[in-house]
């Protein structure tokens, strides 16, 4: 990515009260380093927490907070304010403020301001997680998301009042990432992309199950990779503990014949198939309808073979162009090529399983093999070894339609 992602873009970044209000200050910093002209405003009770001096200094602009500063107007009018930017970011996003815009109200300036601009709208949520879990501020961001505006986040974790869980502000450098994302090409404008992530769980009676380590992150980060790439996106998640990518479509499965069945039933729908999920190979044969009692003897469970959803989809007629993944403990290159060859795959994303890389960590390195050739992805944080992997994809993708 280039240094300066943002370079020129006017962004008019509204800042709302809570204690993630802080975090702003950084989000400023950062924007100006990335080539972006940055105005602020901010909402009454934002001012609460931050003081405007501290936004006044990072944008080297004067800080709006009311409608009625007669100063202020005479200098660039709301309206002009309005006009003047490319995009309009508002972070933290207050559960309150999530409710004016889906509601349409301008009771102050940063809502009327929003009304007034015809820049596209940005958002990044910041509460507590039981507020967030909220079925009225989900139903204000579906309305938001509806209605075109794009939702950052947010991350997940220890919050300021000692909760843990989704609700705190993403990072500033993270959204720096997905403002630039989306600035750069988007080679899947128009595509339709499936995507599996996480395990699949197995029962053997009502309270055990076989399942594997896949947390979901690979496979989450790639469909919202793809999402920024332009997809339109549709992802088949086994039993994880992940937030929908924003603007996914998304089906949850649990077993390996649920998640074939939606997926079978989805891809003569799409253009392109990547199968991140760790698909259990076995299950039980019978499952238990009480709770097996210990014996004193050994226990044998007989385990029959699943479907092998990819094998499947690649005997479709008219099927998608289809990327697998690999995850080995030996051989890698050798074993990853012989799947692609046997499952008739365009691509295959071969993982090396360890201690520090793949199942249940935050990052990844990827082989990336198709006939023919071969690239390996160095280890990264799985949200950017996504973004190269959909980017070698759309490539592939492209010379495949380009090829007579
Ligand atoms: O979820 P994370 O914690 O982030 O970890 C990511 C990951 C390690 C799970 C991911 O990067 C990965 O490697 N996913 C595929 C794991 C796997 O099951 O590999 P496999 O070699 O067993 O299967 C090969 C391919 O066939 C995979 O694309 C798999 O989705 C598919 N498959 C496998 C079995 C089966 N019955 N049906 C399938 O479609």
């Amino acid at each position: 990515m280039s240094d300066v992602p943002l370079q020129g873009l006017r962004v008019l970044l509204g800042v709302t009260g809570g204690i993630a209000a802080y975090k702003s200050a950084d989000l400023v910093r950062r924007l100006r380093d990335a080539g972006a002209d940055v105005r602020v405003v901010m909402t009454e009770n934002a001012t609460r927490f931050v003081g405007a001096l501290t936004f006044q200094a990072l944008s080297g602009h004067p800080v709006r907070t009311s409608l009625w500063d007669e100063s202020a107007e005479a200098a660039m009018g709301h309206i002009e304010l309005a006009r003047w930017a490319d995009l309009v970011l508002i972070a933290p996003a207050s559960a309150d403020v999530l409710a004016q815009l889906a509601a349409g109200r301008a009771e102050d300036l940063l809502g009327t301001l929003v009304l007034a601009s015809k820049a596209p709208l940005a958002v990044a949520p910041a509460m507590n997680q039981q507020m967030w879990a909220h079925a009225a501020v989900q139903a204000n961001l579906e309305t938001l998301r509806q209605r075109g505006v794009r939702i950052l986040g947010p991350a997940s974790g220890s919050q300021a009042c000692g909760d843990v869980g989704d609700g705190r502000l993403l990072e500033p450098a993270e959204i720096i990432e997905m403002l630039a994302a989306e600035r750069g090409p988007r080679p899947f404008a128009g595509v339709r992309v499936l995507v599996s992530a996480g395990p699949t769980y197995e029962d053997i009676d009502p309270v055990r199950y076989i399942g594997n380590r896949s947390s979901g992150r690979m496979g989450f980060a790639v469909a919202a990779a793809a999402i920024e790439a332009g997809a339109r996106v549709l992802l088949v998640a086994g039993p994880v503990d992940l937030p929908t990518p924003a603007g996914a479509a998304r089906i949850d499965v649990r077993s390996a014949r649920q998640m074939r069945d939606a997926i079978i039933g989805a891809a003569p729908e799409h253009d392109i198939f990547i199968s991140a999920a760790a698909v259990g190979d076995y299950r039980p044969q019978s499952i238990s309808p009480s709770k097996l009692k210990k014996s004193g003897q050994p226990l044998a469970l007989e385990l029959i073979q699943n479907p092998d959803i990819l094998a499947e989809v690649s005997g479709l007629v008219g099927r998608p162009f289809l990327v697998g993944f690999a995850a080995e403990t030996d051989d890698l290159e050798h074993q990853a090529r012989d799947k692609l060859e046997r499952k008739g795959l365009d691509m295959i994303a071969a993982n090396r399983v360890s201690t520090t890389l793949g199942f249940e960590r935050d990052e990844n390195a990827l082989l990336l093999l198709w006939a023919g050739g071969r690239e390996e992805l160095g280890q990264a944080d799985k949200r950017s070894l996504a973004r190269t992997l959909v980017d070698r994809i759309a490539r592939r993708y492209a010379a495949g339609l380009a090829a007579p």
